[in-house]
């Protein structure tokens, strides 16, 4: 059925609650992480998921991974349920690029050690094919002369070189999906560029599926063609790149968006300097819209009674606000 309509991973009502407990065992509450989350990503489409922190980001990812299962909700990919049995035939074809390239890296393995891994673990390939998939991934990522590298350890390479390495071990399995949670936050702004290419490259090349997770709006252009805007662990907007930066309907979106006037990438806003305020409890959200508190414009007795389902003002263009009721 979602194979009919192209649809690579589909994500239905997803919650991810963790547990809060005192003295380790007495359950007290749950922290809501992510709290009732949609969509469709279609076979090699990019999608971008922008939130401050806080806001269930790596969650919804983690959840997509299996590495953290859900409270509730449903998700399916290449038209499979996914459930506890067939998580390894999940992560084969996912490929996770994690924050901090470093730490993502076993410091005592070499570059060939870290891309064969993956291949002698999933049994892929006989030992040549396998060497020839490594020099094939390093070529793509642009870590040459190949020759130069595989016997290198992760502390001799630049914070780029390691990041274009996680890359790599995220390509070599072949995946149909690549979920990046901020890949280049913790890189310089030069080389913030060059890795962002090199991801829309490899997604192009190989009719990729990519889920990009930023805090920083101002990379968004950069990437990907559909965007979403979290807030508290819900997705708050969704529509496409140009809509989003040319017409932000949300408040919190506008409240963002207002403040980039500056083409300049490194002037550019970042989440956490707007909008005034703090965002919710995850573990009490409050009722109606969670953004109410916050928001400018709030209707009393509406906003701040029940919650905003998705109105689609403009087409394909969605907002969970009662102002467009
Ligand atoms: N293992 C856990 N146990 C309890 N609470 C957790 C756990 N992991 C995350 N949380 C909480 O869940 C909420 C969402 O966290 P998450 O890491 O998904 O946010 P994020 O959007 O990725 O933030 P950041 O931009 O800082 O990475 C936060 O309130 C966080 O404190
Ligand atoms: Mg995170």
């Amino acid at each position: 059925m979602a194979r009919e309509n192209n649809v690579l991973l589909s994500v239905r009502d997803l919650h991810t609650w963790y547990e809060l407990r005192k003295w380790g065992f007495v359950r007290i509450g749950y922290v809501r992480a992510l709290d009732g989350v949609s969509f469709d990503l279609r076979y090699g489409e990019a999608l971008t998921i922008v939130g401050e922190s806080g806001s269930g980001k790596t969650t919804l990812l983690k959840t997509i991974l299996g590495l953290v299962p859900p409270t509730k909700g449903v998700l399916e990919f290449a038209g499979q349920p996914v459930h506890a049995k067939n998580l390894w035939w999940l992560r084969r074809q996912v490929g996770y690029v994690q924050q901090d390239p470093y730490g993502a890296l076993p410091p005592f393995m070499n570059v060939r050690r870290i891309l064969l891994e993956p291949l002698v673990i999933n049994k892929v390939g006989r030992p040549l094919e396998r060497e020839e998939r490594i020099v094939e991934v390093l070529e793509e990522v642009r870590l040459t002369p190949v020759e130069d590298f595989l016997p290198k350890f992760p502390h001799m390479l630049s914070g780029g070189q390691q990041q274009r390495l996680v890359i790599a071990r995220a390509l070599v399995l072949r995946p149909k999906l690549i979920v990046a949670d901020e890949p280049v936050s913790m890189l310089d702004a030069s080389v913030r560029v060059e890795i962002l290419d090199l991801m829309r490259r490899v997604q192009q090349a190989h009719n990729l599926g990519v889920i990009y997770i930023t805090h920083d709006l101002s990379t968004v252009r950069y990437f990907s063609e559909r965007v979403f805007i979290m807030y508290a662990a819900k997705v708050v907007e969704k529509a496409n790149v140009r809509e989003i930066v040319h017409n932000p309907l949300h408040p919190y979106a506008r409240a963002l968006l207002a403040a980039i006037p500056d083409p300049d990438y490194e002037n550019a806003l970042k989440f956490k300097d707007v909008p005034p305020g703090e965002p919710p409890s995850l573990v009490h959200p409050p009722a109606g819209c969670r953004f109410h508190p916050r928001c400018t414009q709030m209707i009393p007795g509406l906003c701040d009674k029940d919650e905003p389902p998705d109105f689609e003002p403009v087409p394909g263009h969605f907002v969970a606000c009662w102002l467009y009721r």
